[in-house]
C-alpha cells in the first residue's frame, strides 16, 4: 500500500510517502521566518506561500521516496490531504494539490481530519509505524489552535469530551511569549527561559474549570500580562519594556507549571472518570519536556506521545490516517475542506 499526503493547515508546507507501514519521506517546509515578525500567523501570507513551496516540497518527498516525477498511473493507492481544522485558504492550496496528484496517479482521495493525525503520529517510532495504538484511550490535543480531550474508542471513532472556550494552549504560549519579547513561536521560546528560571516566580491562577471538561487559557494570559503591568508600567507594551532576564525566566517558568498543571490534572481527571487508563497527547504543545515529564510522573496510567520530531505539523502523520482508514476498509468520501471540523471521526 504506498499513500502519498499533504498537509497545509496552517503554517507548515509539508508532503509526506508511505510505503506500507514505513515511512519514505516526509518533506516539511516551516513558515516561521515569515510570520515572525508579526508573533503569530498571518492567513493570507500563509495561504501565498503554501502556494509558493508545494512543488517543491511534493518533489522533494517524492524524489525522497526514489519515486522520481512525474506521477504516473499506479504510483500511489491513495492520495490523502488535511481537510481541517484549519486556515481556509491554506487549505485549499493542500486540497488542490492532493486532487492534482490523485488524478495523476489514478488514485482515491481521503480527506483526514489535522486532529486525528497528531494523535496517530504518537505510533511513529524510528520512521514506521510500529507502535499502534491501543484504545480506548483518553486523547489531549494540544497545538497552536485547539485544546481537545478526546474519548478515543478505536481508529475513527472520537468522541469530544471538552474543548478549549478561548484561546489554545499553544496560542497561550505564543501571546505569553509576544509579551515578553520573545520570538515567535513562543512554545519553545518559553520553554528555553524557564529552564533558565531561578529562585520563585509569581502565581499564577490554574484554570481548572471545575464540572467541565472544557479549558480556559485566556485568564491565565490576561494574569501574566497584569503582573507585567504591575512591574513595568501599563503601556508596558506601547512602550516595548521588558523584563530583566532573570525576572523574565522565573514568569515564564510560573506560567508554564500553570499551563502544564492544568493540562495534565484536567487530562487524568478526564480519564479517571471514563475508566480509561491509557492516554496519548499530540499537537506542537506536546514537545514541551516539563508537560512530557508531568505527565510521565502520572502513576496509574499508561501515557504516549509522539516522537518530538513529529509533534509539529507534519504530512507523515496525515498519511498515516489514511493508511489505518483503508486498513479497517471503512474509506468514506470525506473531502469537503472544513475550516472548522466539529467532530473528528471518521
Ligand atoms: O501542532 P502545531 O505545530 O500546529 C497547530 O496545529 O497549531 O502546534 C504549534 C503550537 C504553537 O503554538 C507553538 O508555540 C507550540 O505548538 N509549541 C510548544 C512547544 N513547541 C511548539 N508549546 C510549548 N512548548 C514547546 N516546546
Ligand atoms: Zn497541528
Amino acid at each position: 500500500m504506498k499513500i502519498l499526503a499533504f498537509e497545509t493547515t496552517c503554517d507548515e508546507t509539508s508532503a509526506a510517502v508511505m510505503k506500507g507501514r514505513s515511512l519514505r519521506s516526509n518533506a516539511v517546509y516551516s513558515q516561521i521566518k515569515l510570520h515572525r515578525k508579526y508573533s503569530g500567523v498571518v492567513p493570507e501570507l500563509a495561504s501565498r506561500a503554501h502556494l509558493e513551496k508545494i512543488p517543491v516540497i511534493l518533489r522533494s518527498a517524492l524524489k525522497r521516496a526514489q519515486n522520481l516525477p512525474p506521477l504516473k498511473p499506479g504510483d500511489f493507492d491513495a492520495v490523502a490531504f488535511s481537510r481541517g481544522p484549519g486556515l481556509p485558504g491554506a487549505l485549499m492550496v493542500g486540497r488542490v494539490a492532493a486532487e492534482a496528484a490523485a488524478e495523476l496517479s489514478g488514485a482515491p482521495l481521503i480527506g483526514v481530519n489535522h486532529l486525528e493525525g497528531h494523535l496517530l503520529a504518537c505510533e511513529f517510532k524510528n520512521g514506521r509505524a510500529a507502535r499502534p495504538l491501543e484504545f480506548p484511550l483518553l486523547t489531549l490535543i494540544v497545538s497552536g489552535g485547539h485544546t481537545e480531550l478526546w474519548h478515543a474508542r478505536g481508529y475513527g471513532d472520537y468522541r469530544v469530551l471538552g474543548r478549549t472556550r478561548d484561546d489554545a494552549a499553544g496560542e497561550a504560549f505564543d501571546k505569553v511569549a509576544k509579551l515578553l519579547g520573545l520570538p515567535y513561536p513562543g512554545g519553545p521560546s518559553v520553554e528555553k527561559e524557564a529552564a533558565r528560571a531561578r529562585g520563585k516566580g509569581p502565581d499564577f491562577p490554574r484554570p481548572f474549570m471545575p464540572g467541565t471538561m472544557d479549558f480556559s487559557f485566556s485568564g491565565l494570559k490576561t494574569a501574566v500580562s497584569y503582573y507585567l503591568a504591575s512591574e513595568l508600567g501599563g503601556d508596558f507594551y506601547k512602550k516595548g519594556l521588558r523584563l530583566q532576564p532573570a525576572q523574565r525566566a522565573r514568569v515564564c517558568k510560573s506560567f508554564q507549571d500553570s499551563a502544564v498543571e492544568t493540562l495534565v490534572k484536567k487530562t487524568s481527571q478526564a480519564a479517571r472518570s471514563l475508566g480509561l487508563k491509557r492516554i496519548a497527547v499530540g499537537g506542537g504543545v506536546s514537545a514541551n519536556g516539563a508537560l512530557r515529564a508531568a505527565f510521565g510522573a502520572l502513576e496509574g496510567f499508561e501515557v504516549r506521545f509522539s516522537e518530538k520530531a513529529y509533534c509539529s505539523d507534519n504530512a507523515a502523520m496525515i498519511a498515516l490516517c489514511a493508511l489505518r482508514r483503508l486498513e479497517a476498509g471503512g474509506y468514506k468520501n470525506s473531502l469537503k475542506v472544513a475550516p472548522d471540523l466539529a467532530e473528528p471521526g471518521w
